[in-house]
């Protein structure tokens, strides 16, 4: 990565914000405890053993333990039956104990991956991705956000980078990042009333609509998909990809590439973020805050 960026170019650190909001996390909790409030408590289901998946939900669990939260792991064998699943999340709705829960995606094929996200309780949904809370965020009313879409606005808002009246461009219109980032954009909220393009797989001519952009947020999972050519002089560029792409510059030979050609893209931009280190980090901070608010009983009494 070029870290020699040109005056005037801001890189934005999602390890340093995503470390802030875990600090001032830890220092509500430490809060809470010391009121002999309830300890924020987050289980995680993770079926198989997909390294990936591993790698993911252990570092969600060990982050809840580094804020002072109390965490679940729950293990299942890719074998486990639909039923079985589904009975684990009735238990888990029913504990009182636990605030939220995530169920980690992908499922094994022979487990609908709709009903599971739909036998979750929307209260205790800290992904965000029951049709209750995708519902709620269209008509902006208090939800749990998905964690990619909310640690954009996270960053957003913490490097004070004026969206209203923008035109901002989404590039992809998956159900967790892209379809709720649209949405998120064009709210009437602190962070929002841009004008939003939903750009996708057949959108024609995607070039005028990017070069018409302030805010490009690329979420289409296609290293180096945007070019400088596509990028308009000063714009915000939001990279959400995270490539896994064969590289001879590393031992393990892999190595992580945004959806966003970062060396030729990051002179042109008045803020970037970068691949490791933008989103990425964000997302755990997402979950926490959303933990917090389950326990906190802040969206749903
Ligand atoms: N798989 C990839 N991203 C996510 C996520 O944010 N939550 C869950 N549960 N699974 C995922």
């Amino acid at each position: 990565m070029n870290t020699n960026l040109q005056m005037g170019t801001i890189l934005i650190d999602g390890k340093k914000v995503s470390e802030e909001i875990q600090n001032e996390i830890a220092e509500e909790v430490k809060q809470l405890k010391a009121e002999g409030r309830k300890i924020p408590h987050l289980a995680a289901i993770l079926v198989g053993e997909d390294p990936a998946s591993q790698t993911y939900v252990g570092s969600k669990v060990k982050t809840c333990e580094k804020v002072g939260f109390n965490s679940t792991l729950i293990k299942f064998d890719s074998t486990v039956t639909e039923k079985e699943l589904l009975n684990k999340i009735k238990e888990l709705n029913e504990d009182d104990d636990i605030d939220g829960y995530i169920v980690q995606l992908p499922l094994p094929k022979h487990i609908s991956e709709q009903k599971i996200t739909e036998a979750v309780d929307p209260k205790k949904d800290a992904d965000g991705f029951h049709p209750v809370n995708v519902g709620r965020l269209v008509l902006n009313l208090p939800c749990y956000i998905s964690a990619t879409p909310y640690g954009i606005l996270q960053l957003l808002e913490r490097y004070k980078i004026e969206t209203s009246g923008k035109n901002c461009v989404v590039i992809g219109r998956s159900n967790i990042v892209g379809t709720p980032m649209s949405i998120l954009m064009a709210r009437n909220s602190s962070i929002g009333n841009c004008t939003v393009t939903l750009c996708h797989s057949r959108t024609k001519n995607l070039k005028e609509h990017t070069l018409n952009a302030d805010i490009i947020i690329a979420a289409i999972g296609k290293p180096d998909f945007v070019t400088a050519d596509m990028v308009k002089e000063g714009a915000v560029v939001i990279d959400v990809g995270i490539n896994r792409v064969t590289s001879t510059e590393t031992k393990s030979g892999f190595k992580l590439k945004g959806d966003v050609k970062f060396d030729e893209v990051a002179p042109k931009c008045s803020f970037i973020t970068p691949v490791p280190g933008g989103v990425g980090p964000m997302t755990i901070a997402s979950l926490l805050k959303n933990t917090l608010m389950a326990s906190k009983k802040e969206i749903y009494s």
